[in-house]
């Protein structure tokens, strides 16, 4: 443990550096007696809110990047999207852990989680919003976490990744302007980038690093949903009551198509010429 107790700081400890044992005491079971399952149900979710944290802590760093703009900014954007990548599949990978519970042991203690979802993860959504899936009805959803509210709020009032994906190439001197409007000449603009990769090349990385964050987190979805259906099938939510009795996997389904940053997706129909 050299990183540890260094010179300078001789009481530090590895527990008291990632403070293990305040870690360790927050994994608290509702069911009476602890049903053998839920533990790990606790601990994957856990992990997961520690990941997103990162997530989004990384997602800032770009987007610092994108506003700077240079060919440094653009290539440092890329390497932290690369490790946003990296932690997305990882949280995929998590969820084969909660695959091997088996139904009836998830309903051993499932009706003691009502009416809570994953569906209230406050940094989910802000991850969301961050990246330029905002559904602002949601936001009721947090009321009651003060600073969850607050946090969501201010990300509705900045821009969004893809919007800060286009300032920076407009600061490059592509022609992307702003706004709906504009959004076929974002389109034209990726096709100069797409169409010629060897021209634009730190563009071109920069625009797939963006398009693998955007995939992975389709991914994360589709194993989500995978995931619910083999260990709840078509039953209703936990959550049913707070998100308005959406219908578990139909309504999760719904949400498969989501995309942060749309253009990324339009410009592949477009290059090349042809259907
Ligand atoms: C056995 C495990 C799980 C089951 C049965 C499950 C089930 C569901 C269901 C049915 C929904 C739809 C909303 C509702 O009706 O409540 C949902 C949404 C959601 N769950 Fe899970 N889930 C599980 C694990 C997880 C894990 C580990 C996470 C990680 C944080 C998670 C995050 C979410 C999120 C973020 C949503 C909202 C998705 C959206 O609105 O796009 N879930 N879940």
């Amino acid at each position: 443990m050299g990183y540890f107790g260094a010179a300078g700081a001789p009481d530090l400890s590895y527990a008291s550096y990632l403070r293990v044992a305040e870690l360790l005491s927050q994994q608290r079971c509702v069911s009476e007696p602890a049903e053998h399952d839920e533990l790990q149900f606790i601990v994957v979710h856990q992990v997961f809110e520690l990941w997103f944290k990162l997530l989004l802590h990384e997602l800032d760093a770009v987007g610092v990047h994108l506003a700077g703009g240079s060919d440094e900014d653009v290539r440092e954007a890329e390497r932290l999207l690369g490790r946003v990548a990296a932690v997305e599949r990882v949280l995929q990978g998590s969820l084969h852990v909660l695959e091997t519970m088996r139904p009836i042991d998830f309903l051993r203690f499932r009706d003691r989680l009502k009416p809570a979802s994953g569906f209230q993860s406050a940094q989910f959504r802000e991850l969301e919003f961050l990246a330029g899936i905002r559904d602002e009805t949601l936001l009721p959803l947090v009321r009651g976490e003060a600073t969850a509210e607050a946090r969501l709020r201010r990300r509705l009032g900045e821009p969004s990744l893809g919007e800060r994906f286009f300032a920076c190439l407009r600061r490059r001197g592509f022609d992307a302007p702003e706004g709906e409007p504009g959004r076929g000449a974002r389109v034209a603009a990726l096709r100069r980038i797409y169409e010629e990769p060897s021209r634009f090349p730190l563009e071109y990385a920069l625009a797939e690093a963006l398009a693998e964050f955007d995939e992975q987190l389709t991914l994360w979805r589709q194993h989500h949903v995978a995931m619910v259906e083999r260990v709840i099938g078509g039953k209703i939510g936990t959550g049913a009551a707070v998100t308005g009795a959406r219908e578990g996997v139909r309504y999760l389904r719904t949400t498969l198509d989501r995309k942060a940053i749309p253009e990324l997706w339009e410009v592949r129909a477009t290059i090349g010429g042809g259907p």
